[in-house]
């Protein structure tokens, strides 16, 4: 494994993070708990040392399985979790007041097992709350010892400069891949120029870009890759050229989950990315990635490819 230092904190965290929205059951199929265990153990076996959750994942489920993993090595990882998309029966509500910060925080800690989170992450924005009262209460949770770092997720340049300017903010997590390169042009710029940490998620385009699919495959409608990544739509005519293009380059260019992962990790800015993985074996595949990189001519020939 490899390790990039978060400024911000210090911290060495592994290039490669564990993702857990899997883990959640409701928007990717179900796994045993005992293999999402096992994959939170493979994780540390490879030397990741980050873990991604939030609440939301499964309403709760996926803190809790990562609280069962970690009992007896709680300190084998930071553990970066989110508030401010409350679950409410199958729906979800934006909400980063700073009443239910406090309420969530305390929900995690309890799930989780543990008595600080390492990153606390604002998940998306929420237009009804000043993003100045949000801050606060984090920095609040900050000098109460429950979190140890603030992060922010999905926000606009606008709406990060502001969190900025009111509290230090030492990551941002985004979606970037070879199919979503919106961020390259205010985020991952503003991240680096002040020395921020940038976290990728959705770096396998939520599987498809790890070449497994012949055919657009169909997921039930509350799947993630039917709401979420936009790539599984079958009505676009550049999802099947896709998955022909991605079937080419396997051919020459192996293992396509490492080379997705890398063509992101790879880049300026970019400190850990989170690969989502339900089991040991997608785990250790995804972990090699940080064994080897990608030449500068086989980053441009991927980027010509036009997927
Ligand atoms: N901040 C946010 O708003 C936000 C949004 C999305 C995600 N995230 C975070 O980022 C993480 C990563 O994103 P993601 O999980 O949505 O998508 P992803 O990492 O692009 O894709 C993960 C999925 O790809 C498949 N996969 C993974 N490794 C594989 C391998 N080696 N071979 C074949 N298939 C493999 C698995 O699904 P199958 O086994 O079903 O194929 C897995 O669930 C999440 O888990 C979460 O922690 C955050």
């Amino acid at each position: 494994m490899k390790y990039n230092r978060m400024v911000q904190t210090g911290w060495d965290v592994s290039v490669i993070a564990l993702g857990t929205w899997v883990f959640g059951g409701t928007n990717w199929g179900e796994t045993p708990q005992r293999e999402l265990v096992d994959a939170v153990h493979a994780a540390q076996d490879q030397g990741i040392n980050l873990i991604d959750t939030a609440p939301v994942y499964g309403n709760g489920k996926a803190e809790k399985i990562i609280g069962i993993a970690l009992k007896k090595r709680r300190d084998a990882f930071y553990i970066a979790t989110k508030c401010g998309l409350v679950g409410k029966g199958k729906q979800t509500r934006h909400d980063l007041s700073r009443a239910s910060i406090f309420r969530e925080i305390d929900g995690s800690l309890e799930r989780l097992r543990t008595d600080h989170v390492d990153l606390y992450q604002c998940h998306w924005p929420d237009p009804d709350t000043p993003i100045e009262e949000t801050m606060t209460a984090l920095r609040d949770l900050q000098k109460a010892g429950k979190i140890r770092a603030i992060g922010v997720s999905n926000f606009d340049a606008d709406l990060l400069k502001r969190s900025c300017a009111r509290t230090a903010v030492a990551t941002y997590q985004g979606q970037y891949s070879l199919l979503a390169r919106a961020l390259e042009n205010e985020i991952l710029p503003f991240v680096q120029k002040n020395e921020m940490g940038f976290l990728a998620y959705g770096a396998l385009g939520g599987g498809i870009l790890t070449g497994k699919y012949r055919q657009i495959p169909r997921f039930a409608a509350n799947d993630a890759r039917s709401f979420f990544y936009p790539f599984y739509q079958s009505e676009d005519q550049k999802s099947q050229k896709r998955l022909e293009r991605l079937a080419g380059l396997k051919d020459r260019l192996q293992p396509l989950n490492q080379v997705a992962l890398n063509w992101v990790r790879q880049k300026p800015g970019v400190l850990s990315v989170i690969a989502g993985c339900r089991n040991r074996q997608q785990v250790r595949q995804n972990a090699g990635a940080a064994d080897w990189d990608l030449t500068p001519d086989q980053t441009q020939k991927l980027e010509v490819l036009d997927l």
